[in-house]
């Protein structure tokens, strides 16, 4: 049987690209997710068709705007009472284009530390939950920078340390909880579709896609997956790019 038959995950982000492909991932393990997205009538649609796949019991759909702590929260509570806990969460939401910066570090970063304090809270052992994984998605704009994106370097910079301070906490362990970083590079999702209409002509995206070439987002599932099912460590970082495949930056340490 699957290390992820039954497993509960809360998935942000979750209406389309990564975080769906995330989901899916999962779903064909047996796990059972929430889709917890702002776009409702994305999410909807999504979650109908995982329905269709894999049962009504396995999927649900929350609208969550992941900058309000109360929607959040409330997240957190339908994931809890529909399926019973939660095991797994992943901070996936996200936003790239500079002239949107402050909402930018509002979901990419702000946010991700909501979640993960929420998941913190839900997840513990010594605050009666089973313990778990919280998975929060950086980038490969986390493991370098480039003027192109100062600002979503800064926030994707930015959730690989705090992810990676908090697997550090001695207290994880008596908690049950690991904590591990994803950063892809490209993957072929709206995200990069806008991307590409910004900056049409700039040769130095042109050059970082030559170099690291575009994944489907099921590729990136993969990579989530060896992370989900890396029970021995936490504090892992692992990276993944068409160009370079799955490159694990921190192997992490004993949970
Ligand atoms: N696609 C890539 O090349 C790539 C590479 C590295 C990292 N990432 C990261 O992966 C994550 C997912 O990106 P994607 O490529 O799937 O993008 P996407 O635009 O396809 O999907 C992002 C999802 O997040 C949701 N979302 C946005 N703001 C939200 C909010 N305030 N509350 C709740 N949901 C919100 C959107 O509705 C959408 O469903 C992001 O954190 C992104 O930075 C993407």
């Amino acid at each position: 049987m699957s290390s992820q038959a039954g497993k509960v995950a809360l998935i942000t982000g979750a209406a389309q690209g990564l975080g769906k492909a995330f989901s899916e991932a999962l779903l064909k393990k047996g796990a059972r997710v929430c889709v917890v997205d702002v776009n409702s009538e994305r999410g909807e649609a999504t979650v109908n068709d995982f329905i269709q796949k894999y049962g009504k019991e396995n999927a649900a759909f929350i609208k969550c705007d992941v900058t309000s702590q109360q929607e959040m929260e409330n997240a957190f509570t339908f994931a809890t009472s529909t399926f019973g806990g939660i095991d797994l969460v992943c901070n996936n939401a996200g936003l790239s284009g500079e002239n949107q910066w402050e909402q930018m570090i509002n979901i990419n970063l702000l946010s991700v530390v909501r979640g993960t304090k929420l998941a913190i809270d839900h997840m513990s052992k010594h605050r009666g939950g089973k313990g778990g994984i919280i998975l929060n998605v950086s980038s490969m704009a986390g493991l370098m920078t480039t003027h192109l994106s100062p600002v979503y370097c800064a926030t994707k910079h930015g959730v690989a340390a705090f992810t990676q301070s908090w697997a550090k906490n001695p207290d994880c362990e008596k908690m049950g909880l690991r904590f591990h970083t994803l950063c892809p590079a490209f993957a072929d999702t709206q995200m990069v579709k806008s991307a590409e209409e910004r900056v049409p002509d700039s040769a130095t995206a042109a050059k970082l896609m030559e170099e690291y070439g575009l994944m489907s987002p099921e590729t990136v599932a993969e990579a989530f997956m060896q992370l989900v099912e890396r029970e021995d460590t936490t504090g892992a970082v692992l990276s993944v790019s068409k160009g370079y495949g799955m490159r694990w930056i921190k192997e992490g340490t004993q949970p």
